[in-house]
């Protein structure tokens, strides 16, 4: 640990929170092994000296552990927030003091402040830019062309950036290399499912207390998070109604047992709803006009644009703060329409994200994928590029070794089986 240069220039909200946010990194480390042996192979190897890296995250505990292995393998790092209300005020104070990690990020900064920090993002002129949701990459396009002959190449790490990058090389925009972590087996399957089913329901309890047992809960989306969703809240007694556009996954909720329906009749009979889907007004005015009164609704999406809240405010009267990131809209009709975590990430907004265990998996892919960019500097086609396959099974092969697990291997006869084909009934 080293106390943060004199120089170091910063913005977040308190340096005096830096002792609680190095007792919760600390505290999250526990669960976080397959990170830590990364970070000390840095230390060693110093794969980034002299790369400057900028990471646009949710400024959480396990963030902190990525920042501080780039920084441990020589990266000249700076962070970011990736969104206004997801900043763990504590850790960025830690992060600044005690790591001498430059941190922009302020829980509940406006918008104004948001893209002022993405602009001192590309200040720090990036060789490296891990994006949540694509903001850094999308500006540095629009805005400072000149900047991308520094450019080795981004990292994504959710399904929004993914979808968004598809767009910029559709439009010829995406001239380097992007490694695609959010796709990575050991990502999506476990943070995007195990991770935002569980923080999910997380946020929702801390925003409200509310009892799922005997609820009717609506998912919009069944993608992995949307799966995640509605496995934790059926184990918790919530019977679970689905909504989709793709007839494929509405068949795999069907058969999940799960009710799947239209928004038009979910919105009918729905307590408490979650939008997980990646885009805009899945709920919407005529759905807020005939819910039940009191319904709940929430997003865990990337961006806040599920839920139409400018329609909601114009059909109430009046909105009030009734729990911390909890606001109630009573509507000219009479009901209410309570909001969580004012439409964005609730998992993040309300509660602290993913767990670090799955974080743990996740941010491993990160930090390969950035010594990945930085080892095949030159070679690397523009567009998006899948995670080597041996560098994810190789995090699986950590994970488990960290939880306990053996598992079985290959007899020679079985490769042997494998790999021939004259063998049939
Ligand atoms: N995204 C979801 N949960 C997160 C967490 N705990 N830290 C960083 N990014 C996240």
């Amino acid at each position: 640990m080293v106390a943060a240069a004199p120089t170091l220039k910063y913005d977040i909200k308190d340096i005096n929170l830096a002792d609680l946010g190095n007792q919760r990194i600390e505290w999250a480390g526990r669960e976080m092994p397959v990170l830590k042996q990364i970070r000390d192979r840095f230390a060693k190897e110093k794969p980034f000296a002299g790369i400057r890296i900028v990471a646009c995250c949710h400024v959480t505990t396990e963030t902190a552990h990525l920042a501080i292995a780039l920084k441990a393998g020589g990266a000249d790092a700076l962070l970011i927030a990736s969104n206004p209300l997801s900043t763990q005020d504590d850790v960025a104070a830690c992060l600044v003091r005690d790591y001498s990690i430059p941190v922009y990020a302020i829980k509940g900064e406006d918008n104004d402040t948001y893209h002022r920090h993405v602009q001192t993002a590309l200040d720090h002129r990036p060789n490296i830019i891990i994006d949540d949701g694509s903001d850094v990459v999308a500006t540095m396009v629009k805005e400072r062309q000149e900047q991308l002959k520094d450019l080795l190449g981004t990292t994504e790490e959710t399904t929004t950036g993914i979808v968004r990058l598809e767009a910029m090389f559709k439009d010829g925009v995406l001239t380097f290399p992007a490694m695609n972590v959010n796709d990575a087996d050991t990502k999506h399957f476990f943070d995007n499912r195990y991770g935002t089913g569980q923080s999910t329901l997380d946020g929702i309890f801390r925003a409200t207390n509310v009892l799922l047992a005997g609820k009717n809960l609506v998912v919009a989306g069944y993608g992995w998070c949307g799966k995640g969703v509605a496995m934790r809240a059926r184990g918790l007694g919530a019977n679970v109604i689905v909504t989709e556009i793709d007839p494929i996954k509405a068949i795999e909720a069907a058969m999940d047992g799960f009710r799947v329906m239209p928004m038009d009749e979910a919105a009918k009979v729905g307590d408490v709803f979650v939008t997980v889907t990646g885009n805009k007004h899945i709920i919407r005015q005529e759905h807020f006009a005939s819910m039940k009164d009191g319904a709940m609704v929430c997003n865990a999406g990337h961006f806040d644009i599920e839920i139409d809240l400018k329609s909601l405010a114009t059909m109430a009267k009046e909105v009030k703060e009734v729990r911390n990131f909890t606001q109630q809209y009573i509507l000219e009709n009479g009901k209410s329409v309570i909001v969580l975590g004012e439409g964005r990430l609730v998992n993040l907004a309300a509660a602290e994200g993913h767990p670090s265990a799955v974080m743990d998996m996740s941010f491993a892919n990160q930090a390969l994928a950035c010594e990945h960019l930085v080892k095949n500097q030159g070679s690397l086609e523009p567009g998006l590029h899948s995670i080597p396959a041996d560098v994810d099974k190789e995090i699986a092969r950590l994970k488990l070794q960290a939880m306990g697990i053996t598992i079985d291997s290959l007899t020679p006869e079985q490769i042997e089986y494998m790999n021939s084909w004259t063998v049939g009934t």
